[in-house]
């Protein structure tokens, strides 16, 4: 059966990104792929590439220790991958991008399979860059904002996609989510005077529509070139 796993960039649980994440996936696995959200606001990750090239001299691992060499071993056995993060500062939070950019140097440029050795040193600029361990994976990105910034993120997160040989996914809309948590009196059903909460899931309702059609194209590409 194959897998896909969603990883969350916020730093808050179960907030905006997670639900859109989680909606992704639960169309997915309404496909018969097995999914996993792996979410960064609970774990311990130091910071980004330190460019010391460890990795590429050994094997595929990151030097810094921390929770990361987890999440990229479930990245690296999954045959679809999800990432998700809510615009900070008109960007991918900076958890994010760290898990992005050690991902990516620990896996570039090796022989498909080739976990335990080190880069083949072909010089630079390859005339053939062996592939890297994502090849053929399938990816998506989904970016959740207060206002502005969804755009840039969303394809701050795609370019990572696309420099490591992932297959990627659209929908029928950029996949992203807008607005903010509202606190409205209940209309019907509650306790007169009760108050109900809102979700950006809720209240976004084009974002979700575009997400639901982002899991089904997803879990299509998935299905025809990973299931078994
Ligand atoms: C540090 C920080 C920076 C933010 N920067 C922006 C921004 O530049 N533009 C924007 O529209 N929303 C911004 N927001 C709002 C979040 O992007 C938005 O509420 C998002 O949906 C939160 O997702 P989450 O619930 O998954 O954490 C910011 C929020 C935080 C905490």
């Amino acid at each position: 059966m194959p897998k896909v796993i969603g990883i969350c960039g916020s730093e808050r649980l179960k907030g905006n990104t997670e639900q859109f994440i989680q909606r992704a996936l639960d169309v997915i696995s309404d496909y018969g792929i097995k999914t996993e959200l792996i979410t960064l606001a609970d774990k311990n990750i130091k910071g980004g590439c330190i460019g010391c090239i460890w990795c590429r001299a050994n094997r595929a691992e990151c030097c810094i220790k921390d929770d990361f060499m987890p999440i990229w071993k479930k990245m690296y056995e999954a045959d679809g991958i999800i990432v998700g993060s809510p615009v900070y500062w008109g960007s991918a939070t900076a958890k994010m991008k760290a898990v992005l950019e050690r991902a990516g140097t620990v896996s570039e440029g090796r022989e498909l399979g080739n976990v335990d050795g080190p880069v083949k040193d072909l010089g630079w600029p390859y005339d053939e860059k062996p592939p890297g361990l994502f090849y053929h994976k399938v990816g998506g990105a989904i970016a959740t904002t207060r206002r502005t910034g969804a755009n840039a993120t969303l394809a701050e997160l795609l370019m990572w996609f696309m420099i490591n040989n992932f297959i990627v996914v659209g929908s029928s809309y950029w996949t992203i989510g807008v607005g903010t948590k509202r606190v409205a009196k209940e209309t019907k059903g509650g306790k007169a005077g009760s108050t109900h909460t809102t979700t950006m899931l809720e209240t976004d309702v084009e974002g979700a529509v575009t997400i639901k059609h982002f899991g089904e194209n997803f879990a299509w590409v998935v299905n025809n070139l990973h299931g078994k």
